[in-house]
């Protein structure tokens, strides 16, 4: 596993983190380090605790036991700043497309000269060029996701999550947020993806986390948990079996 030599500086790890709810155990990683620049897809059944660990490692679900540290220090404010986070359902203003950006450019401190340029880099990141003026709400899923990447890599973020950011989308529309994704991986960003899309691991990862019942089965390089899993719940859901 990769987790016998991490590079602690750069590490985004949690250490023994429980989240219980109605007196049900929902989340129990006792360790998982992401010490590698990604991208890193976790993997598992619905039910799995995926979400919550994305929510964790963000910051926006802080577990009732346990930690979780960027390098040796807990996660703060400043860490989360250089986070940013794409769902499921894009999130989006009721404003034109190029407002969306805007928006979030400005929040920055961006000047509006620079928003400008910046602007037009991003919509053609996405290939969204002379869709600027149009409404957000009129995007296809697809565009609208594509905004939403744009908006969360507007930030310049260290690390970015996405979770399952391509479940609602057709093959062709995954295939091209898939590219803006390994893109943004080349360009440095840290990806930490979930997905139930066992292709798209395959595609995208350099590393798996496989998810089972609210905990961390095994986390290790890609080919090496596709091609030959450690674990007989990863196994059998990477066979296409059903695990309960
Ligand atoms: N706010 C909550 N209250 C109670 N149970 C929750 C809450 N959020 C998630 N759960 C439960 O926690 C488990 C893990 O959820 P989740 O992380 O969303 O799974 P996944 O993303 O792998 O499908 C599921 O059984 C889900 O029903
Ligand atoms: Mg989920």
């Amino acid at each position: 596993m990769r987790d016998l030599v991490p590079d602690m500086a750069s590490c985004l790890s949690v250490d023994g983190i429980q989240i219980s709810r109605n007196g049900k155990l929902l989340l129990d990683v006792s360790h998982l380090c992401l010490d590698g620049p990604g991208p890193t897809l976790i993997l598992g059944p619905n039910g799995s605790g995926k979400s919550m660990l994305l929510r964790c490692l963000h910051g926006l679900i802080v577990p009732d036991r346990g930690l979780v540290r960027q390098g040796s220090a807990i996660l703060n404010a400043d860490h989360k700043a250089r986070q940013a986070m794409v769902f499921q359902q894009p999130v989006l203003l009721r404003r034109s497309v190029a407002a969306n950006l805007d928006f979030v450019l400005k929040r920055q401190g961006v000047h509006r000269s620079a928003r400008r340029t910046r602007i037009e880099e991003l919509l053609s990141e996405g290939g969204l060029e002379g869709k600027a003026r149009q409404s957000a709400r009129s995007l296809s899923g697809g565009e609208a996701q594509r905004l939403a990447i744009l908006r969360a890599l507007a930030l310049n973020p260290e690390t970015l999550f996405l979770d399952e950011p391509t479940s609602a989308l057709d093959p062709s529309a995954t295939q091209i947020i898939e590219r803006m994704i390994l893109r943004a991986s080349t360009r440095g960003v840290r990806i930490v993806m979930v997905t139930h899309d066992i292709g798209q691991a395959r595609r995208l990862a350099a590393d798996i986390v496989m998810m089972q019942g609210g905990q961390v089965v095994e986390h290790g390089a890609a080919m090496q948990v596709l091609e030959a899993p450690e674990n007989e719940a990863s196994r059998r859901y990477l066979a296409g079996g059903l695990v309960t």
